[in-house]
């Protein structure tokens, strides 16, 4: 049978509620820690794969978010992003045994590179669509762990469905069984907890530091050993939480994670500092109307956005009142998503 050619797949951002930080082997994208988060349903990449024979080259044209009401004008990406696409299509082509290069159009409906794990949704499409272009059979647990090679560790997150957690293996760490045992599963499908994420936009710019350079610094914090040592604990009032829908629980672990992790980056050599005064606003609203008795807490990825967390019920009121901070450019709404998923697929 002639494998299909060309496929599209649609991938969730995901908000870290415990964070990956910190890498233990970069070519393999080890993580020290495992992480938990929820998919996002309003923040996707849709990506189209077409292996076309009769190109030279891999190509990659993105689409990429210019504002709620500006149109997306298409450009053709070189450098550094068509290197690690081009990358994550050569571990699939070898996997497949073929040598066809491909044409990749990438389409996002949220800002990149500004803390909404814009990364993570681009690789899980693109391993999701390429994998399916190329006629591959694999399982969920196969699609997390090619997701997860391609260099962008919380994309792996992005292929199941709802809350996900990335496990680590336990032991002392080995480059060679951790690469074959750590990828994402579902901890709870969307529907069994409708929570939402509110992500307070206060700079839609491209980030300044990227977090792959800081995974490698993570290690030079004298905080990141105690960071290690709170998160088993950590990860396991996030499984319960999840498990007996304990917004409480969840909502003072998440934020105690984030902190965390600020302090890790924060005390890096040489230090980052991703927070700016509107992220200090929204932390500091969202702890004043929790202290009211409106139930939402703030975790911070990679940037300066705050992504705050409330329930489904709660998500309007908080759209208008984080809208209106000084400071907060737009808000993001979303409740919990789905996992990756082929949308198209055709023989050309
Ligand atoms: C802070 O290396 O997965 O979001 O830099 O977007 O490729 P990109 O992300 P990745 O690091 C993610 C770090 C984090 C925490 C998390 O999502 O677990």
């Amino acid at each position: 049978m002639t494998p299909p050619r060309s496929a599209t797949a649609i991938a969730p951002a995901n908000i870290a509620f415990i964070k990956y930080w910190g890498m233990q082997d970069v070519a393999r994208t080890l993580p020290y820690n495992g992480s938990i988060s929820m998919n996002l349903d309003a923040c996707l990449t849709t990506t189209t794969v077409t292996f076309d024979p009769d190109l030279a080259e891999d190509e990659l044209i993105l689409r990429l978010y210019a504002g709620p009401a500006a149109a997306t004008p298409a450009r053709r990406a070189a450098g550094r992003p068509l290197e690690r696409v081009s990358a994550q299509l050569g571990r699939l082509r070898a996997l497949a045994g073929v040598g066809w290069r491909a044409r990749v159009e990438s389409a996002n409906n949220f800002p990149s590179d500004a803390g909404i794990a814009s990364s993570a949704a681009a690789f899980a499409a693109l391993t999701l669509a390429g994998v399916a272009a190329l006629g591959l059979d694999l399982d969920e647990r196969e699609l997390s762990l090619w997701t997860r090679r391609g260099g962008s560790g919380s994309a792996c997150r992005s292929i199941p469905s709802g809350y996900a957690e990335w496990c680590v293996p336990g032991g002392p760490f080995d480059a060679t069984s951790w690469d074959a045992e750590s990828y994402a599963v579902s901890l709870a499908p969307p529907e069994h907890w409708a929570l939402a994420d509110v992500v307070a936009v206060v700079d839609a710019g491209v980030k300044k530091i990227g977090s792959a350079e800081n995974h490698r610094l993570a290690a030079t914090s004298a905080y990141f050993p105690a960071r290690l040592a709170e998160l088993p604990a950590r990860l396991a009032a996030t499984r319960d939480a999840i498990a007996r829908r304990d917004l409480e629980l969840l909502g003072a672990t998440i934020e105690a994670d984030a902190v965390s992790m600020h302090v890790v980056c924060m005390t890096s050599r040489p230090p980052s500092f991703y927070w700016n005064s509107g992220t200090m606003t929204v932390i500091h609203a969202v702890r004043e109307w929790h202290a009211a008795g409106l139930y939402s807490y703030f975790t911070i990825d990679a940037g300066s956005n705050v992504h705050v967390i409330c329930a489904a019920p709660d998500r309007a009121q908080l759209e208008r009142r984080l809208a209106a901070l000084p400071g907060v450019q737009f808000v993001l709404g979303n409740a919990v998503g789905m996992g990756a998923r082929v949308v198209e697929m055709s023989n050309l």
